[in-house]
This record gives C-alpha cells, sequence and structure tokens, in this order.
C-alpha cells in the first residue's frame, strides 16, 4: 500500500466535447480520490513549465496552442499507487494506439487532443501538484 498524489488534466478537448463528467467518472470508479478540482485556462508561461521538459521538440508549438485553446480542469487525485494507475486508465499517448477501455482508447483518435495528462512518476507529481495548486 503506497498512497499517492498525482496531477490529472482534463484537456480542452476533454471540455469542448462533453467528456468531463465520463472522465471523472472513471477516476472515481476506479476508486481513486478526487482531493481539489479546478476549472481554468492554461497561459503560455504555464504551458512552457509544466510541459519544460517538451518545450523544443517539433510538435511543442502545436501542443501550447492547443492547451492554451480553451478552459480545462486540473485535478489533484489520490489513491494507492495513484500515479501508475491513472497513467494506465489513460492509456497510451496516442488515442489511436491506446487499448479500447482506456481513456484515450475508448474516446480518442489523436496523437495530441488526448484528453487528459496524468503525472508520470512522483517526482513530476510533485512538481506538478505544486505548480497548479500552489497554496
Ligand atoms: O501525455 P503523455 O505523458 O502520455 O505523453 P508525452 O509524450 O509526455 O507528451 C505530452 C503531450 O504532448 C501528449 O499527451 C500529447 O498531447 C502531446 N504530444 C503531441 O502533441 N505530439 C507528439 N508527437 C507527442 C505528444
Ligand atoms: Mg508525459
Amino acid at each position: 500500500m503506497a498512497q499517492q498524489r498525482t496531477l490529472v488534466l482534463i484537456k480542452p478537448d476533454a471540455v469542448r466535447r462533453g467528456l468531463v463528467g465520463e472522465v471523472l467518472a472513471r477516476l472515481e470508479r476506479k476508486g481513486l480520490v478526487i482531493e481539489q478540482l479546478r476549472m481554468r485556462t492554461m497561459d503560455a508561461p504555464l504551458a512552457d513549465a509544466h510541459y519544460a521538459e517538451h518545450v523544443g521538440r517539433e510538435y511543442y508549438e502545436g501542443l501550447k496552442t492547443f492547451m492554451t485553446s480553451g478552459p480545462l480542469v486540473s485535478l489533484v487525485v489520490s489513491g494507492d499507487e495513484a500515479i501508475p494507475v491513472v497513467r494506465k486508465l489513460a492509456g497510451a499517448t496516442d488515442g489511436r494506439k491506446a487499448e479500447p477501455g482506456t481513456i484515450r482508447g475508448d474516446l480518442s483518435v489523436s496523437n495530441q487532443q488526448n484528453l487528459i495528462h496524468a503525472s508520470d512518476a512522483e517526482e513530476s507529481a510533485k512538481r506538478e501538484i505544486d505548480l497548479w495548486f500552489a497554496a
């Protein structure tokens, strides 16, 4: 038993498509706990900080345009091994390749507009929670 907290973003495509409830329901039905929840629109500096390791990649400008294109929902989610558990619920990055049964595999056919962000390790979870939910 290792309780973890992870940062989840329900991305602007999910908000536009009316899938916020669907994504929240999947997290809740799994047994995870939604500790914090906020709707906001990412600005360019927050995008650069959140996706620091991606700045400069060939897809980054498109990713930033997408992520700042409208409101998203940020969450802190907790539970036993919540970091890998949420990554598994999200599925592979590319919705066309993600397994059916996952959020991306069931609901996305895009490598960019893939509905959800989830922290990938304890260190990134801490960094991202601080970034999005600083006191
Ligand atoms: O989100 P995840 O950790 O699964 O993937 P990533 O490789 O860390 O990439 C972060 C985000 O960048 C993805 O979720 C996509 O939205 C976007 N991306 C993209 O637009 N084009 C790519 N070739 C790869 C990723
Ligand atoms: Mg990632």
